[in-house]
């Protein structure tokens, strides 16, 4: 079994946020899904051949999510930006560092989302530490410190929130009524919100109360990890 967790406890106004985060995680398989249909989705979005396909995320914590994400659209040639965000700059610091991991590790994290091995390419192995390549997928990451529930976050054709509204559920949380709101204002019409997050009712009743649906297409096998902001113009 391979180490995929990174365990970074640290405090934020006297209470204690957990930063776990790992590549290609086993319980955020909705990634690997998205990563496969991307090019579907960026047709139905109409998204335009002058601009990358923006994706948010959301607590981003030191980066291994955003990176696993990274290689699996860069891959496929797909232009791409990530806003990634984490509150904690403890966290976000560490996005600018090399891990304490190896390619061997790596090389099963991405079978578990279903990525080519070529994926390896984007990151180098230095002794016991892997970095990735700054050039290849550097470029189109963007690392920031920002509160989900209240800070501008950037415009976006996806959200990723992983791993993330559960640590804010509490019934009636003012923090996940926060988050999903703030999420929502950030997201395009016809934009996609996913998740691993949902199984909580009022997650569901706060996703919907901010124009936040299944999506129709993933809703038939993959529900219920995403969701389709429907305000104005919505897929088909
Ligand atoms: C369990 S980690 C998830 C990391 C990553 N999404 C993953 O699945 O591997 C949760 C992260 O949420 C961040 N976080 C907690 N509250 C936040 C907030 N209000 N805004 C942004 N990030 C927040 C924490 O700092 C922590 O890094």
């Amino acid at each position: 079994m391979s180490p995929t967790f990174s365990r970074n406890e640290t405090y934020l106004d006297g209470q204690e946020i957990h930063t776990v985060s790992g590549f290609c995680r086993s319980d955020s398989l909705n990634l690997g899904t998205l990563i496969a249909q991307a090019p579907r989705i960026m047709e139905e979005q109409k998204i335009p051949a002058s601009r990358p396909w923006r994706l948010t995320e959301l607590a981003c914590s030191d980066g291994r999510e955003t990176w696993s994400i990274a290689a699996g659209l860069a891959i496929q040639g797909i232009p791409f930006q990530i806003s990634a965000y984490d509150i904690n700059p403890i966290v976000v610091n560490c996005t600018r560092r090399r891990y304490d991991y190896n390619k061997t590790y790596l090389a099963e994290d991405l079978q578990r989302w279903g990525l080519p091995a070529e994926c390896l390419d984007f990151f180098e192995q230095g002794g016991k530490y892997l970095k990735p390549n700054a050039k290849l997928l550097k470029q189109n990451i963007r690392f920031a410190v920002a509160d989900a529930r209240r800070d501008a976050l950037a415009p976006a054709d996806v959200v990723i929130a992983n791993n993330f509204l559960k640590e804010c559920y509490v019934e009636n949380s003012p923090s996940l009524l926060q988050s999903i709101g703030n999420a929502a204002t950030c997201l395009e019409p016809g934009g996609l919100f996913t998740t691993n997050d949902a199984h909580y009712a009022s997650i569901e009743q706060t996703l919907a109360g901010n124009d936040l649906y299944p999506d129709p297409i993933f809703g038939r096998y993959n529900y219920p990890h995403f969701y389709q902001y429907q305000p104005v113009s919505p897929l088909q």
